[in-house]
């Protein structure tokens, strides 16, 4: 410990960088506004955000759950990832027509291409309701009556919030259960893809260069928000008007230099920053190994297809995009775990709260059993963990068929179970009521059988039936061989007795007797609605069984079941308890909460750094690095011709850095996660300069421990996004709809200390 803060103050005298962890709270910004303005910001608090009037905050949407996009026009234009738009391009997508392969500007609002599964969400308000939570939770409740009760009272908090309006609302938990705040936003249904690079622009350098700086991807693309003709969300309808929001954030062509301040706004999805040494441990050797194992046997699979058939490589192109992404995740991350020696700082954090929970009797008696109920958890639940990572990764997420199975049959039973409830309802009404009440079971009815027929046509819009059969062959063929038998669902025991254990003819009988193998089939079961014969159907019993494993943690075995349920309980007291400790232990540091999909702003500067010994990378990337990269015989790096030779002209107007250069990408310490894929990078000014989309390799072990030396946000530079839109693609339109800065005063360069780049260092523990 005394070692540790020589250490620490030794560094901190030598290298006055300041550490960016921290995704903050938009209404708690009050705890960092100083520090920010020491950085380099010139906005009011009011106007980053206010509830009364319009602030920053309302020019961020969540882009449909699981991505940010940024509000850049009057006219609702929607800025977010290329990789965040690929679902909705794909979907657009053709072998006559391949607008993933092309780009895609629309160059009217006619163009715009509407999209029936996407939303935007707006925030209205937040509300710290940890008062109101806590007060109707008691000390002497297990773990789970706890949070049975949490989301009781959350639901009444939501419900009390929305009250005659039409706005959404939850309460989500912060630190572990600690605190509880209130969100209420507005969702928007009509959104329309307005325009997308190639994808050899938008995903330029692949899975090669996922995760890695240098970068040179042009990794946006654009949407736009309709409302109905009174400006009010609405569903798609011909007559919506392009909405009119209340804030829009300008577009600055100044560019970025080292030390700049930025900060990212968006809606990054989970970190786990309290995470234990155990919690490490289970990563290194059991989670993200599994993961992997069985991520490189599905990339395998649908790459074998993808490459013999066009349309199936457009079928798949998200799924496998989806798949490769976390795959390389968790490669990055196990192995930066270990080189940032991230177990070793976790004990040292473990040891410093062990001291001094025993330095005082009072926080003995409080905190002294929360690492040992964490350390037991761990123990009971090691065994069961691959198990699980096989039912999700290699059962219901391997091929597609079984969990369309399972979802069909739970519309099947609900428009029975609809079916029932009207009978016995018509039976009950006064006689001048039963027409009217028949009337509104029908109508739900109707609903009921039009959702099952969408998600028909849905599944097999992106279905080849002879890869999700080799699929579910090889991923259950895995996990039968890897997963002992007390861990399997019970259909294995069939395959065994039937099939001698053989998945592949397993898969064939599958495929040759379910009705949910083809469409055509699957439609007569939606005609047929018989409910005995769907649950007899081997999509839904492998679905239904998947599922019941799941949902019991990695087992069906009772035993062993009590053991994971007390494990869990302890699990989650014991991080509770051990996150108000060390926030207490520390009381003037300002620890921010882990992500939790809601509404985060963090800021840092613009900055170059060392990814190894001797190695420097500088902050940002031109064109020139497109040129070196490009090769037209490498799908990854395969940049259009159109586009070498407007960079070969060095044809690139308004755009061009002071040098001359076209600006690509830049890197900055900012801190964020998965979800925060297509946030604004804004300037001291409010301004937007780029626009995030991943983070570097050095640092993937971030989500578990933020290195303040090497982590780094990479974000596509605006500049170089517009270069596309207008000279590339030639949509003035879109240009012209933006409120462009140019020039203007710097100042808010000089009041900041640039990030120097600090080599990496083991001794940076415990900041
Ligand atoms: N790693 C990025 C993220 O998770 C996604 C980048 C998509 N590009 C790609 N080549 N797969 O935000």
């Amino acid at each position: 410990m005394k070692k540790l803060f020589s250490f620490a103050l030794a560094f901190c005298l030598v290298l006055p960088t300041f550490a960016n962890e921290g995704m903050w709270l938009p209404l708690l910004l009050n705890r960092n506004y100083a520090d920010m303005q020491k950085y380099g910001l010139q906005l009011t608090p009011e106007q980053l955000y206010s509830v009364n009037n319009s602030s920053l905050k309302d020019a961020i949407v969540s882009f449909g759950g699981f991505c940010t996009g940024e509000v850049i026009s009057s006219n609702g234009l929607i800025l977010t990832n290329h990789h965040c738009g690929y679902g909705a391009i794909q979907s657009h997508s053709t072998v006559e027509d391949n607008i993933l392969e092309k780009g895609f500007f629309a160059k009217s609002y006619a163009e715009e291409k509407p999209n029936p599964d996407l939303f935007v969400r707006f925030l209205v308000r937040m509300e710290d309701v940890t008062g109101k939570v806590l007060a109707s939770l008691s000390d002497t409740m297990s773990e789970t009556e706890r949070q049975r009760q949490v989301s009781v009272i959350g639901k009444q908090i939501a419900d009390e919030a929305t009250k005659d309006t039409e706005y959404d609302a939850n309460v989500r938990s912060f630190y572990h259960g600690n605190e509880f705040y209130l969100f209420v936003y507005e969702t928007y249904r009509d959104v329309r893809l307005v325009g997308a690079p190639p994808e050899s622009v938008g995903k330029f350098g692949g899975d090669t260069d996922n995760w890695m700086w240098p970068r040179h991807t042009g990794d946006f693309s654009m949407f736009r928000v309709y409302t109905s003709p009174d400006g009010k969300p609405a569903a798609y309808a011909e007559e919506n008007i392009p909405m009119k929001p209340k804030h829009h954030l300008p577009v600055s062509l100044n560019g970025v230099q080292e030390g700049d301040f930025t900060m990212v706004w968006g809606y990054p999805g989970s970190t786990d920053r309290y995470l234990s040494s155990f919690g490490v441990k289970q990563a290194i050797n059991l989670y993200n190994p599994t993961v992997v194992e069985i991520r490189d046997l599905k990339l395998k699979v649908m790459k074998t297809y993808m490459d013999k058939d066009p349309a199936t490589r457009i079928a798949y192109a998200s799924k496998y995009a989806q798949v490769a992404n976390y795959w390389k995740y968790y490669i990055g991350q196990t192995e930066q775990l270990k080189n940032n020696n991230v177990y070793a700082k976790k004990l040292v954090i473990e040891e410093d709260f062990r001291d001094w929970v025993n330095r005082e009797p009072a926080r003995k008696k409080k905190y002294s059993s929360a690492l040992t109920m964490l350390e037991e958890a761990y123990k009971a639940n090691d065994p069961y963990v691959k198990g699980k990572v096989y039912v999700l990764e290699a059962g219901l997420l391997g091929s597609d068929i079984a969990l369309f199975g399972y979802r069909f049959n739970r519309g099947v039973e609900s428009y029975k179970a609809t079916e029932a409830a009207m009978k016995k309802a018509v039976k009950e009404a006064a006689k001048e009521e039963k027409e009217s009440v028949k009337g509104e079971y029908e109508a739900k009815l109707a609903k009921i059988k039009a959702g099952l027929e969408a998600s028909i046509q849905e599944h097999f819009k992106d279905y080849n039936a002879d890869l999700d059969r080799d699929m579910l062959a090889n991923t259950l063929q895995l996990y039968y061989n890897n997963i002992p038998a007390a861990q399997h669902p019970e259909f294995f025991e069939e395959v065994e007795d039937d099939f001698d254990g053989d998945f592949y003819r397993f898969a064939a009988e599958v495929f040759e007797e379910s009705e949910f193998s083809n469409q055509e089939d699957a439609m007569e079961a939606l005609e047929d609605m018989k409910l005995k014969k769907v649950r007899k159907d081997w999509a839904v019993r492998m679905g239904n069984e998947l599922i019941a494993v799941y949902r019991s943690g990695g087992t069906t075995d009772e035993a062993a079941l009590a053991v994971l349920d007390a494990a869990e309980d302890k699990q989650e007291k014991g991080y509770r308890l051990f996150t108000a400790g060390l926030r207490e232990m520390n009381p003037d540091k300002n620890y921010a909460p882990d992500a939790n999909s809601t509404m985060r702003m963090t800021y840092g500067t613009v900055g170059s750094y060392y990814p190894r010994d001797a190695v420097f990378y500088a902050h940002s990337t031109t064109a020139k690095g497109i040129e070196e990269k490009a090769d037209p015989n490498d799908f990854e790096f395969n940049a259009p011709d159109k586009l070498l030779k407007l960079i070969a002209n060095k044809n690139f107007g308004q755009y061009a850095n002071a040098e001359g250069e076209l600006p690509v990408c830049f890197i900055h310490n900012t801190d964020i996660t998965g979800g925060n894929s297509g946030s604004p990078v804004i300037n001291g000014k409010g301004e937007l300069i780029g626009c995030a989309f991943d983070g570097n390799w050095e640092a993937m072990s971030g989500d578990i421990f933020f290195e303040k030396d090497l982590q780094r946000t990479i974000s596509v530079d605006v500049r170089y996004i517009l270069f596309i839109v207008d000279k590339y693609a030639g949509a003035k339109n879109i240009i012209n709809e933006l409120t462009l800065v140019k020039g203007g005063d710097q100042d808010n360069r000089k009041a900041m200390d640039p990030v120097k780049a600090v080599e990496p260092s083991v001794e940076a523990l415990n900041n």
